[in-house]
């Protein structure tokens, strides 16, 4: 993972580059790193937040209008002061920023040592900048045809930005794997791993292409080429992002805002899809591949995370509206499985970063296979959406929380457009009730409302269940994924042990977890299979579980069993998952605050996985 920025121009680097990496922090926060140059280099770097490396430099010398930084999320060699980038060349003239992983860094660092070299650090990026130095002292190259050569003999994924206190006016970025913006203000450039740190100063970018490198310089001259050496027009893009949406706006956490804002994310994904009146829904990029998609014979959902929650909440909507069979797939685990993909097969990616690095080889590998590929994507411009055949964005907005909600929701609701659009064309839902499910989701966002002013019931229950040490979350059908969803969203903020299961499973084998300690979560507003899961809940109760669930407004049998009942409105099956997720969103965060966690950066984790 890893945040990059860079700032070559006429003002002031340093609070340029600080503000960007506290934009890039949700992407890694195991140190942060500066380097400067002002007639020398001045590089400050530390373990930690970018708090603790504001604290370091206090009273430090920090001019310079040129500079790179660094935010990390360690791959290779521990998290501490050493292993923080900027990397420093052998002779101390060069300075590297990394994101991505160098596969052969261990042949080349064994052949840079039998050349003289040593190293200070742990890590692999440490290598790439002492192979740069070596080639431009060997062949007297300047720093970026060192870097084109350099970088033709690296095996792995990177996004890089170098400085050379000898070429001082000068920045060279190159990316593979990895992704790279570059911000064409007037008579300054910046360069960083998404848009957030550019949009307050420019909206002119350039996304950098894999093996591509740039050359920018003080006197605004940008010239981009590949690593095969040939010289690139660059396609100039302007940015919608507002900037306030990077901004936490009232609230104590980017997750509870994100949560909140879920009311207008899925009015978003639907605006100018859908029309209930009308009876029509319509994404463009399944209109443009009509023939693919009616012709397939079975579809391939890809993800990681959350998003592969997602993937399994449209694995029951493709089958039961659109009739089509579906499998939901690990990008992880399909990559290197030799799966069987046909051509008449779909294929679609999830993704809320779109740069997830799993997710991305995957898609390589269906379209090499011919496959249509298409993908379902938060962040615009991002590496899926670009390398995809066709796709949706699902325009939730900058979501910086590390622990995923409204792109959850966003990618459902995506999802549910999709299988109705597929289901009316193909025939196999009739026009009533594709009508009344129209009807029904157009509605949604009034009802996430309606669901958020649980709020303060839920605060109480988080307390009541805060110090338990592990958690059990239940879910059948279309609530089944919400369960999956729900126990990994408490891991990853709170760092209470939990797991997910439909909840028919857990007598094969949880249930022996189950006593008097273990809280149990149901979602439970099913019409379908009610009976079964008011029977469930009965097999935890007498195992003095304590039971908190989710039900359906005015629901009785259940609501008489559990501890805790959280009343949600009601909704047609298909869509449960986007009203029922939410109580758990925001258990799982009162739990997290409640423990006195990071919500929005909890330990060991970065928002996005740019590495395998
Ligand atoms: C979600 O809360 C997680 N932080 C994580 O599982 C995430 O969903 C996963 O890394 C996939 O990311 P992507 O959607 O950006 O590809
Ligand atoms: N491999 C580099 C390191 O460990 C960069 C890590 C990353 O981009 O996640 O420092």
């Amino acid at each position: 993972m890893c945040g990059i920025v860079a700032y070559i121009g006429q003002r002031e680097a340093y609070p340029i580059l600080i503000k960007g990496l506290q934009r890039l922090e949700y992407r890694g926060y195991d140190s942060a790193g500066v380097a400067l140059l002002n007639g020398g280099m001045h590089i400050y770097k530390r373990q930690g937040k970018v708090s603790d490396l504001i604290a370091y430099t206090e009273g430090k010398d920090k001019t310079g209008q040129v500079g790179i930084g660094h935010t990390r999320w360690a791959t290779h060699g521990q998290p501490n002061h050493i292993n923080a980038h900027p990397h420093c060349s052998g002779n101390g003239h060069l300075n590297l920023v990394h994101n991505g992983i160098i596969e052969n860094y261990s042949l080349l660092k064994k052949a840079l040592e039998k050349l003289g070299h040593t190293f200070e650090s742990e890590t692999d990026t440490e290598v790439l900048v002492h192979l740069i130095e070596e080639l431009q002292s060997r062949d007297s190259l300047t720093l970026e045809e060192a870097v084109r050569v350099a970088l033709s003999r690296v095996i792995g994924a990177y996004a890089i930005v170098v400085i050379d206190e000898r070429e001082p006016g000068k920045l060279v970025a190159a990316r593979k794997g990895s992704p790279l913006v570059l911000g064409i203000g007037d008579d300054e450039f910046l360069v960083a791993s998404d848009a957030t740190p550019i949009i307050e100063h420019t909206k002119r970018v350039v996304y950098l292409n894999d093996e591509e490198i740039a050359v920018l310089s003080k006197d605004g001259y940008m010239q981009i080429k590949t690593i095969g050496n040939e010289v690139q027009t660059p396609y100039i893009q302007e940015l919608t992002l507002e900037i306030e949406r990077l901004e936490k706006g009232g609230y104590d956490h980017f997750m509870l805002k994100e949560i909140h804002e879920q009311t207008t994310t899925i009015a978003d994904c639907m605006r100018g899809r859908l029309n209930a009146t009308e009876g029509w829904i319509r994404l463009g990029g399944v209109e443009e591949f009509q023939n693919r998609f009616m012709k397939a014979e079975r579809m391939i959902i890809i993800g990681c995370g959350t998003s592969w929650h997602a993937g399994l909440v449209a694995e029951y909507l493709f089958e039961d509206l659109a009739r089509i069979p579906v499998e939901v797939e690990y990008a992880s685990e399909f990559r290197y499985r030799n799966p069987i993909i046909r051509e008449s097969d779909v294929i679609i990616a999830l993704s809320q970063s779109g740069e997830t690095a799993d997710t991305l080889a995957a898609i390589e590998l269906a379209r090499e296979k011919g496959a249509l590929v298409y993908g379902v994507v938060n962040v615009v411009g991002s590496s899926i959406s670009r390398l995809t055949d066709a796709g949706s964005y699902i325009h939730a907005g900058p979501e910086i929380g590390v622990a995923s909600t409204k792109a959850f929701t966003g990618q459902v609701t995506l999802l549910t457009m999709m299988a109705l659009q597929l289901a009316h064309s193909r025939g196999t839902i009739s026009e009533s009730y594709y009508q009344r499910l129209l009807t029904e989701l157009e509605n949604i966002p009034h009802k996430v409302a309606r669901v958020l002013e649980c709020e303060p019931q839920i605060q109480y229950i988080a307390q009541e269940i805060q110090d338990s040490h592990n958690a059990l979350y239940l879910g059948r059908g279309f609530n089944f994924p919400v369960a999956l969803e729900g126990a990994l969203k408490l891991k990853e903020i709170s760092y209470i042990h939990a797991e997910g299961y439909p909840a028919a499973e857990m007598k094969h084998g949880p249930i022996a977890l189950i006593d008097e300690n273990m809280p149990v979560i149901v979602t439970a507003t099913n019409r379908n299979a009610y009976d079964k899961i008011v029977s469930n809940i009965q097999e935890v109760k007498a195992r003095k579980g304590k039971v908190i669930a989710i039900v359906s407004e005015g629901e009785k049998a259940i609501s008489e069993m559990a501890d805790y009942t959280i009343e949600i409105p009601e909704t047609e099956d298909p869509l449960a998952p986007l009203l029922s997720v939410i109580p758990l969103q925001l258990l799982s965060y009162y739990i997290a605050v409640g423990r006195g966690c990071n919500v929005d950066q909890p330990r060991n984790l970065a928002k996005s996985v740019t590495v395998e």
